[in-house]
């Protein structure tokens, strides 16, 4: 009769719904050839940036670092440390000590820079970041000690020397006026002097990669790449001289700063890009650039989840088909929450909750489906980040003419630290891509801040030996 047709119609309907969820996140289910062709195109755009003629409009940029080897265990001293970029802003005090018990110290003190900083002019932006060296040296009572310093700048710079790095772009939630194209290093200096408090040696600048490739070589002498898989998405490894077209020299090695955040910049990755990644792009603080990483880090992962649910929502199929004034707000969804809704210890009523704190009303239902979402973003976060990273231990395998290669990549970032299914997908994906390689992955233990220390320690050593 007719209560057994409305029965039907109801099942037809959910159904129907549930076969347009699955179609809408089908998009986002990368099989293993799509990944072989991600991981060939990023090794086309690693040539590109390395080679002379193609540098210049190189996406994936391959910018040298000057640093030419990792630390040995003879470094040493006392160095002070800056490290911006990341999720918070710390500046360190780091005691390395060398010979037989060599030990690394560190005192740290966390700044918080507002947005009105990060996105106001340079002056002020790097007046805030003296202000706060200033209150930590007060703090530790080191204000006369002229330190040598090593700042962790994790944005693109191009470098000239180990103390000398250009803002190409900002990228993540930076937009300070008057600073791309000038010197960091300088802009600092400059805002030292203007403060006329105290001293300090600015000796070298240092990308966050390049900070925790070398934190974990002091403990791993095999790691050659460092990776952060947080806020933002990049990479960094040790490459032959000779294939740095751009730097003189032909002998021993150098390690890259990838950049391989605006991997796809020019187009290569349009087919996989779905209409929720080119939402996330137009709403960012620069359209256009840096497309991987708005597809695989942690500044844009719950960006992408909540184009998703603006649009899952439109259709009728989540929130009783209300689109909250939450779900219309840019960032809610931090790592921290996608992390606790992707947990497997936590039951749906627990998501639920997670979901109320953020002004979201959900039915069970409507719980189910925003895991999925979550579960379906961040898998192709990792397999594609995977994908990259397989490119680059190939490519480290062929550079030594080697049929097998045994690595180690050192890995820092609260996406791969604190996600509960990121990191495996990634090392799975890592494993199925390059197969001929042996990866094994280290988590630094605060690679930003002691890694441009031991950085800022060989640096000083050159300098004394270039001054003899
Ligand atoms: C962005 C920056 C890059 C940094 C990465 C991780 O991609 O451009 O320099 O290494 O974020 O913090």
């Amino acid at each position: 009769g007719k209560g057994a047709a409305m029965v039907t119609a109801v099942a037809y309907r959910l159904t129907e719904q549930a076969r347009q969820i699955q179609q809408t996140l089908a998009e986002f289910r990368l099989n293993k050839s799509q990944l072989l062709e991600v991981k060939k195109r990023m090794r086309v755009e690693i040539e590109r940036g390395l080679k002379k003629d193609s540098h210049k409009e190189a996406t994936v940029k391959m910018l040298p670092t000057f640093v030419r080897r990792t630390p040995d265990g003879t470094e040493n001293g006392d160095f002070l440390a800056l490290d911006l970029g990341g999720t918070n802003f710390r500046v360190l005090l780091v005691k390395i000590r060398s010979g037989k018990r060599r030990s690394v110290e560190m005192h740290n003190k966390i700044y918080a820079i507002p947005i009105e900083v990060m996105q106001g002019t340079g002056e002020e932006l790097f007046d805030h970041i003296v202000h706060c060296i200033s209150d930590f040296l007060d703090y530790m009572g080191m204000k006369s000690a002229r330190l040598p310093l090593g700042f962790t700048f994790s944005f693109p710079c191009h470098q000239t020397s180990l103390d000398a790095g250009i803002l190409v772009n900002w990228t993540k939630g930076f937009k300070a006026t008057d600073c791309e194209g000038e010197d960091v290093v300088e802009l600092l200096r400059e805002a030292i002097k203007r403060k006329e408090e105290f001293e300090l040696d600015v000796v070298a600048i240092v990308n966050d990669t390049v900070g925790t490739m070398m934190t974990c070589a002091y403990e791993e002498p095999t790691c050659e790449v460092g990776l952060i898989a947080g806020t933002g998405s990049n990479a960094c490894y040790m490459e032959e001289m000779r294939n740095i077209e751009i730097v003189p020299g032909t002998e021993g090695r150098m390690c890259v700063n990838m950049e391989w955040g605006a991997f796809g910049d020019n187009g290569c990755l349009d087919d996989i890009r779905t209409k929720y990644d080119q939402a996330v792009d137009e709403n960012s603080l620069n359209e256009g650039k840096q497309r991987y990483e708005k597809m695989c880090s942690g500044m844009y992962l719950g960006e992408i989840v909540r184009q998703i649910l603006i649009d899952l929502t439109k259709r009728g199929f989540l929130f009783r088909g209300q689109i909250s004034e939450t779900l219309k707000t840019r960032g809610i969804f931090e790592t921290k929450f996608l992390s606790q809704i992707e947990s497997d210890r936590l039951a749906l009523l627990q998501v639920r909750a997670i979901l109320q704190q953020l002004g979201l009303d959900s039915t069970c239902d409507d719980s189910i489906i925003v895991k999925e979402v979550c579960g379906t973003v961040s898998r192709r976060a990792a397999q594609i980040c995977g994908a990259g990273m397989a490119a680059v231990v190939d490519k480290i395998r062929e550079n030594r003419g080697l049929d097998h290669l045994d690595v180690t990549v050192g890995v820092d970032g609260t996406l791969y630290k604190l996600h509960p299914h990121f990191s495996r997908i990634f090392l799975q994906t890592v494993k199925e891509l390059a197969p001929k390689c042996d990866v094994n992955f280290l988590l630094s233990e605060d690679g930003s801040g002691k890694g441009a220390a031991l950085i800022t320690a060989v640096g000083c050593r050159q300098r004394e030996l270039d001054a003899q």
